[in-house]
């Protein structure tokens, strides 16, 4: 059997019909906006990849340190024979993972799963360069319906990183919960990187760098709007917005347009107008407290066994099992 499989578990006009469906309910709605899983083209995973290397944006650093200090010990704990990863994207952190749970001996298996093919194919790639006796079974899937996963040995670990977590509103962590659950079998696992709250003034300089990195990756999703929707936006007709919502403790990623705007999509027979300065919301970005992820946790039938923060204790990463 090939060490690299890449299976797409949807035809293309699923994808499609979704990205349909989120933009004419999305745009008609007071106030507007879009899912984030939209910014992950080619060129917007590669922007991610760029977020991910600048210093103000702290969270890859921080699960990396954490990762370096606790693979070992997270391979000894769940002894896993396939790791499964859902929006793996460049997989770069994971090596560490991989690293750690081969060197306990015997084959692994790798499932990342991913709505990017070209994050997961240049992921793949890369791995198996390094990692002769891994197979790798990519899945191109949206990780908001449960995945069908290849029948692999156990026990699993699931994997997700990065903070992905915090881009979902908190009904949709619920059931995104729910469904990681439902994939894990007494001895498997879950481990989650969460995000921490901490100072306002850390939080949005991260998604709001001086070199415009995250400005060109929230704007791209408009890009796609253009290639897949034949829609006609001109990106530069808006400001990238990061901020702070106290109270729900998340950022906010917005476009706000810069004058009046109107911008068709023929695909959609849709006419969509922002009035200057109306903003169209494209990502929240949740951050957590230990309480709160026990609690959300314990909701979905998981139980917290370990909590491990960075030395700054800027970001965390949990492993979860079935309570
Ligand atoms: N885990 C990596 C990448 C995080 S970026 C890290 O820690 O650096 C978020 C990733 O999730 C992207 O690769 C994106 O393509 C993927 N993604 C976003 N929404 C998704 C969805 N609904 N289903 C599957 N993958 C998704
Ligand atoms: C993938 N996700 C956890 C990132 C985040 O920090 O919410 C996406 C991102 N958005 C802006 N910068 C990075």
């Amino acid at each position: 059997m090939s060490p690299f499989s890449l299976t797409r578990t949807l035809p293309p006009d699923a994808t499609a019909a979704a990205l349909r469906a989120d933009v004419q309910q999305g745009l008609a709605r007071q106030p507007k906006e879009l899912p984030p899983r939209w910014f992950y083209d080619a060129r917007g995973s590669e922007l991610f990849e760029e977020i991910t290397r600048l210093a103000v944006y702290y969270p890859t650093g921080a699960e990396r340190e954490i990762l370096q200090a606790r693979a070992t010990g997270i391979a000894d704990v769940t002894r896993a024979r396939t790791l499964v990863e859902l929006g793996s994207g460049s997989s770069e952190k994971t090596r560490l993972l991989i690293d750690a749970l081969t060197a306990r001996g015997g084959p692994l298996h790798y499932v990342p799963v991913d709505v990017s093919e070209s994050a997961l194919t240049g992921a793949g790639k890369a791995l198996l360069a390094d990692h002769p006796g891994l197979t790798v079974d990519a899945l191109v899937a949206d990780f908001s319906t449960a995945p069908a996963l290849p029948a692999t040995p156990g026990p699993h670990l699931i994997a997700f990183l990065g903070g992905t977590l915090g881009n979902l509103v908190p009904g949709e962590r619920a059931g995104f919960l729910r469904m990681v659950r439902s994939l894990l079998g007494d001895e498997d696992a879950l481990l989650l990187g969460t995000d921490l709250v901490k100072d306002p003034a850390t939080l949005v300089a991260a998604y709001d760098d001086a070199q415009g990195v995250t400005a060109a990756f929230n704007r791209n999703v408009l890009a796609v709007l253009n290639r897949e929707l034949d829609a006609d936006f001109a990106p530069d007709d808006f400001d990238h917005v990061a901020v702070w919502d106290a109270e729900r403790e998340w950022i906010e990623m917005r476009l706000r347009a810069r004058s009046a705007v109107t911008a068709k999509i023929p695909a959609l027979d849709m006419t969509v107008d922002f009035a200057a300065g109306e903003e169209l919301r494209t990502e929240v970005s949740a951050k957590f407290r230990e309480a709160g992820v026990r609690e959300e946790l314990a909701a979905a039938g998981l139980a917290l066994r370990y909590w491990w923060t960075d030395p700054c204790g800027r970001f965390a990463l949990s492993l979860a099992s079935p309570a």
